[in-house]
């Protein structure tokens, strides 16, 4: 949020409004209350717009013009308590729509409908949650087995269930090293492995291989009924059919427990939400009938958000499965095309096969960072080429990068930094190794 001074937002101004001198007072004036706010508002929107056209470092689709079609349910409460599949005596819910988009998503996974369940979240965090949660209670003495690249709310899940947590170390690609699961593994023989799989890294876009996992834990004397698997796909898990000529990259068809992905990721959406999918035989190790309610108490949230589901239903509605595909092939094609820009400047720069996110050098500057909403970890900065990133914003952004990164280094007195640990010798382009690269004729 910008900076508030005389009732004006500053424009011009990116902070994120953590200030405490930032904050709107809720205040009792007397004068024109009604103009007041409408100014507020108003500077508030140009803001979001301002924004949103340099939006370029998370995981999130700003395409959805659509749901303003949705704006007429805003004047209703919409809460969709307890289990989807369940009346409750809460009348003012929107299960019909909820059911609705699990039938889709099982479709997707490729699961029987009558032997599915799941729920729509708040987002990729409670999905992750609500799996880690089901692993636990149907192993209970089972240990939590998940790459060093995995997102924090594993490890917060982790921590809220008190679950004993096995790291597992990543390759460049932040990709699970499978040799170093197979150690872990083996050492701790006796007890049932929970393992959480990245279904795309968040940093890196890197993909955790559901095949040889399972491979790894049946050559580890795994059988099945001491093995839970949970699939952390937050921005895959809608594409995954899409990916891969050879097939989707998972699926209920093989050993998995638990799947979550993000809502406002791929598919989009104003509001954050998710869904979490599971199998239904596996639900009853959680659920409790509640009387005030009257219904099953299964999902991590008490009141749950009706109005995602809808906005879900509609976008999966308006764009169709051919649309999404669309969607995907357009991300692939930008990210490449972003990757190719970046080489091309001699900014060192990784794109991971299947993925969107092009992982590059950080820029030392703020300003820059926030003026682009860059997420950076290290050295390392990454734009996630979502269906709202036009070839137009790539091309705006490249050459800001290359006219400040000119003033960054141009007197010499700091240097790019090197990524041959984080992204390979071969992705990077720091004073040694690109100029081996050159040596070489690259
Ligand atoms: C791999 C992964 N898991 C989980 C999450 C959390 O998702 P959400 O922000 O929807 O809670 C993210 C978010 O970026 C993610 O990348």
């Amino acid at each position: 949020m910008a900076k508030i001074s005389n009732g004006a937002i500053d424009k011009k101004d990116h902070s994120n409004g953590n200030n405490k001198k930032d904050t709107l007072a809720i205040e009792e004036f007397a004068a024109d209350r009604q103009g007041f706010l409408t100014k507020i508002l108003t500077d508030f929107e140009d803001h979001l717009i301002e924004r949103t056209r340099h939006f370029l470092g998370y995981h999130v689709n700003l395409d959805f013009n659509h749901l303003m079609d949705l704006s007429p349910l805003l004047r209703f409460h919409i809460n969709n308590v307890g289990d989807p599949f369940k009346d409750s005596n809460f009348g003012l819910h929107s299960k019909r729509f909820e059911v609705s988009v699990l039938d889709w998503f099982a479709q997707l996974w490729e699961i029987e409908k009558d032997e599915s369940w799941g729920y729509v979240t708040n987002g990729g965090t409670e999905g992750n949650f609500q799996g880690l949660l089901l692993g636990r209670e149907l192993l209970p003495d089972g240990m939590l087995y998940t790459s060093r690249e995995s997102h924090y709310s594993i490890f917060k899940a982790a921590r809220m269930f008190r679950m004993d947590c096995v790291i597992i170390r990543t390759v460049t690609t932040g990709e699970i090293d499978y040799s170093d699961l197979r150690e872990k593994l083996c050492l701790n023989k006796d007890k049932p492995a929970i393992i959480n799989l990245n279904i795309g890294t968040t940093f890196k876009g890197g993909f955790d291989n559901l095949d040889l996992v399972i491979k790894t834990l049946e050559e580890c004397g795994f059988s099945n009924d001491r093995f839970y698997i949970h699939c952390d796909a937050a921005l895959y898990g809608l594409a995954s059919p899409f990916l891969d000529e050879q097939g989707p990259i998972f699926s209920f068809k093989k050993s998995i427990g638990s799947v979550s992905v993000s809502g406002h990721k791929l598919l989009c959406s104003s509001m954050p939400c998710g869904v979490h999918m599971t199998r239904k035989k596996y639900i009853t190790a959680i659920s409790k009938s509640i009387e005030y309610i009257n219904t099953l108490d299964n999902t991590i949230s008490g009141s749950r958000n009706g109005h995602a589901s809808i906005f879900m239903w509609y976008s999966l509605n308006v764009k169709g499965r051919l649309g999404l595909q669309q969607d995907v092939k357009k991300c692939l094609m930008n990210a490449q095309y972003l990757r190719d820009r970046l080489k091309d400047e001699g900014i060192s720069s990784m794109l991971n096969e299947m993925s969107f996110v092009v992982v590059f050098e950080r820029p030392p500057n703020r300003e820059f960072i926030k003026h682009w909403n860059l997420s950076c970890e290290g050295n390392m900065t990454h734009v996630v080429v979502m269906p709202h990133v036009t070839v137009k914003m790539l091309e705006d952004f490249v050459n800001d990068f290359v006219r400040e990164k000119n003033i960054w280094y141009g007197c010499g007195q700091i240097q790019p930094p090197c990524l041959a640990e984080e992204i390979g010798t071969s992705n990077c382009c720091c004073s040694i190794h690109g100029k081996r690269g050159l040596q070489n004729g690259k």
